[in-house]
């Protein structure tokens, strides 16, 4: 079930330059789609391999891009979403940092096909160091022809530019980052019209993210149908996930999508089983948004079926049993951890990274933030447990934008599966032992080897 199609060359010594990204067989899907191919049978590849964005919706990109409206003498966008600030997802960090050239190839291709001359790279801003890596190989790629006017004598003409943001989750937010990107505070907008038709400067924009339009060479390369191949149903291809935690070998793999979650957790071809073999407690398995499982629903659905990494196993029994693979930030728990202290600090986050526009999450997510914190403080009451129930159902749906859901949702998925968790802070607060997945990183960080 290891299939690489992104990471397939991440080892090989100087795969960040040019050169050596060029003779692996690097820009052969720009070379295939400027000379063989016409725009709109790009995209029909990309339709043909039933790609979804793995950005976190898991929106099918082909229907996205077809979706891009075409008025004449408009220009046309294409934005990458390299903004990776959710809790727990580290693989576009690590894509960029590694093989930068893939997501410069892919964003040409993706270009051709969407007739866009100019596109974007919005980075978090903490990622300083990956902007000087991206820049040094947007400067390869133009002196070597591919980027710049007339890319491969095509006459196809392309410039990328490189944009930091300044360090808020909210401005991956698709957009909130157009907003950033336009210079202004970045508030997502109130949709429709959709990026699709009125984005970037009012011009009709994709946005897509990093995986996502990396996943476009290998589609190109082989063709949208030997990409559907692999993987299972309508979650085809390969997906990268972030695996961190109570684990013994925490990392970016690359799966094929239908790989058993049992045996991603355990198999030593991924994680490699739970830190000093202790018990499997929980999983986060798409990024901190995305409800909590315990071990048993998470190995296995409400139906007693083993659970898969595909988009549509994980969310199998819908809230009530199931979760979602998000952005593929599979955080791991085993016994120790506290699940009421992890919703703290995840709770946390969300509070500090609302941007306040909207009552429900600018206020809800403060007042979560309080409970939790007088629950774990010793202070709460069980009526503080139903409180926060009755808080996060407020906010979901409520928002102009997920954020306020992703919100939600933890704090939903831990109160529904570990409620006991709760009431035991709130019957015995001294007993607890509280250790977070945070400490535990923590701990790991400054452990003397
Ligand atoms: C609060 C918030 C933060 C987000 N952060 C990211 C991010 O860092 N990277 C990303 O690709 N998508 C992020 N998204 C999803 C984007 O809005 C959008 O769906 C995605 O970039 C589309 O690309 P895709 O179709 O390739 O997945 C975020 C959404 C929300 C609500």
């Amino acid at each position: 079930m290891q299939r690489k199609l992104l990471l397939e060359h991440i080892d090989v010594p100087g795969i960040q330059t040019y050169d050596v990204y060029r003779s692996k067989g690097g820009y052969a899907s720009v070379e295939k789609a400027l000379k063989t191919m016409t725009p709109d049978a790009v995209t029909e590849e990309v339709k043909k391999s039933g790609l979804r964005g793995r950005g976190g919706a898991g929106f099918p990109t082909g229907m996205k891009w077809s979706f891009l409206a075409k008025p004449e003498g408009v220009p046309r966008y294409l934005v990458c979403n390299a903004d990776e600030s959710e809790p727990g997802t580290f693989k576009d960090r690590y894509l960029m940092e590694h093989i930068p050239h893939l997501l410069l190839e892919g964003m040409i291709t993706a270009s051709f096909a969407l007739g866009a001359h100019t596109s974007y790279i919005y980075v978090r801003g903490e990622f300083f160091y990956i902007i000087r890596i991206l820049e040094k190989a947007i400067a390869e790629a133009y002196k070597n022809g591919w980027l710049g006017k007339n890319i491969q004598g095509s006459g196809f003409d392309h410039d990328i530019y490189v944009h930091p943001g300044a360090g808020a989750y909210i401005c991956g937010e698709e957009t909130a980052l157009l907003e950033s990107l336009e210079g202004k505070r970045g508030n997502p907008r109130i949709k429709p019209p959709f990026p699709a038709v009125k984005g970037l400067y009012d011009c009709p924009t994709v946005v897509n993210n990093v995986e996502t339009i990396a996943a476009v060479v290998p589609i190109v390369n082989n063709g949208g149908e030997a990409y559907a191949a692999i993987g299972i149903g309508k979650s085809t291809g390969t997906k990268l996930i972030s695996a961190s935690g109570h684990i013994k070998k925490p990392g970016v793999y690359e799966i094929e999508l239908g790989v058993p979650v049992e045996e991603f957790i355990y198999s030593d071809a991924f994680c490699g089983g739970i830190l000093n073999d202790k018990k499997l407690k929980a999983v986060v398995a798409g990024g901190s948004s995305v409800p909590i499982l315990p071990a048993e629903l998470i190995l296995k659905t409400a139906n007693g079926e083993p659970r898969l990494m595909t988009y549509e196993s994980l969310a199998d029994g819908g809230f009530a049993t199931g979760t979602m693979l998000g952005s593929g930030g599979f955080i791991v728990m085993d016994e120790s951890a506290s699940i009421v202290h992890n919703l703290y600090t995840f709770t946390r986050f969300y509070h500090h990274e609302s941007c306040g526009q909207c009552s429900p999450c600018r206020e809800g997510t403060g007042w979560m933030e309080k409970i939790l914190h007088k629950i774990l403080d010793g202070h709460g009451s069980s009526t503080d447990i139903d409180l926060l129930w009755d808080i996060q159902r407020k906010i979901e749906g409520n928002t102009i934008c997920p954020l306020g859901d992703a919100a939600a949702w933890p704090v939903a998925s831990a109160i529904r599966h570990f409620r006991h968790e709760f009431e035991a802070y709130v019957n015995h607060p001294k007993q607890q032992h509280v250790v977070s997945y945070y400490d535990h990183c923590h701990n790991l960080a400054t452990a003397e080897v």
